[in-house]
């Protein structure tokens, strides 16, 4: 049995904590064989357990504590601690392998649900799970979702070599925000939405560089943000904005300009690695 989870970019700039994209970089898990203990052939690092303490294993064994051990390689290229949903993938890697060998038949919903629970929001794992676009409330306990097509464009990630930890990224955020700023950041993100449902990538784009909610207090965490969306600017990209709490920036760019932007990104004089993805219609 083999399972395919994608990697995933939250907010997309004024979306925070409520949209998502899914992306064509994957964690791969495979069930090789019954055995007595847990354990996850892989070569992530040594940091990763490869034991029952697992993130994927704790996930599954809380959904289904009765699964029997089986001994599961896991292979993964979306990069840790970069903004691009890689322990969203493994809580939703959890999810679906405790779907699968308890014969549970969760529907999408109850995944996205379950998942959210425990991630606490709902913009990585409800995309990794529906894949393409999806807009997410969390309220009440209860998730409300809707998947739509994202429009065609390159999906250019820039992502820097150094990690930058969810919870320090959070850290930065205010823990209030003025009536009438929160107003102007809600109707930003309206617009965006509303953009991309429209198939209208500039707008779109544009209003994912006037974020209110949470990019201006992490600059100071990624301080190559501002270079990358003068150049896309320059070259005429739809819009660059930080990949979920970051380090990554993800730029949206018509087919025809990606090479210019991933050449002139190559000039930064930071150490990184500039991949070119699409977007995930699956998800898992
Ligand atoms: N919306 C989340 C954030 C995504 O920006 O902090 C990362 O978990």
């Amino acid at each position: 049995m083999k399972i395919r989870i994608p990697a995933t970019s939250a907010n997309l700039g004024p979306g925070f904590d409520s949209c998502g994209i899914a992306l064509s970089q994957y964690l791969n898990i495979e069930v090789l064989e019954s055995a007595q203990e847990w354990q996850i052939k892989h070569s992530l690092g040594a940091d990763i357990p490869s034991d029952e303490t697992n993130l994927l294993i704790q996930t599954a064994l809380k959904i289904a504590p009765d699964l029997a051990p089986k001994v599961l390689r896991m292979t993964s290229d979306i990069p840790l601690a970069r903004g691009l949903g890689s322990s969203s993938s493994v809580i939703v890697g959890g999810i679906e392998l405790a779907n699968r060998l308890g014969n549970l038949n969760l529907s999408q919903k109850e995944k996205v649900q379950i998942a959210t629970e425990i991630e606490g929001h709902p913009d990585n794992v409800a995309p990794a799970i529906c894949g393409d676009f999806v807009v997410a409330s969390y309220v009440d306990d209860e998730v409300y979702s809707v998947k739509h097509h994202f429009p065609l464009c390159d999906v250019i990630a820039y992502i820097p070599d150094d990690q930058l930890l969810t919870s320090e990224s959070r850290s930065v955020l205010p823990t209030s925000m003025p009536y009438k700023e929160a107003v102007k950041a809600s109707s930003i993100a309206n617009v965006m939405i509303a953009a991309i449902l429209n198939g209208n990538l500039p707008l779109a784009g544009l209003m994912m560089e006037k974020d209110r909610w949470h990019e201006a207090y992490r600059k100071k965490l990624v301080p190559h943000l501002d270079h990358i969306r003068s150049i896309s600017r320059n070259i005429g990209a739809y819009g660059a904005f930080l990949s979920g709490a970051g380090p990554t920036v993800l730029i949206l760019s018509p087919e025809e300009k990606t090479d210019q932007m991933v050449q002139e990104l190559g000039k930064l004089p930071i150490s990184a690695s500039i991949n070119v993805l699409s977007i995930d219609q699956e998800g898992i």
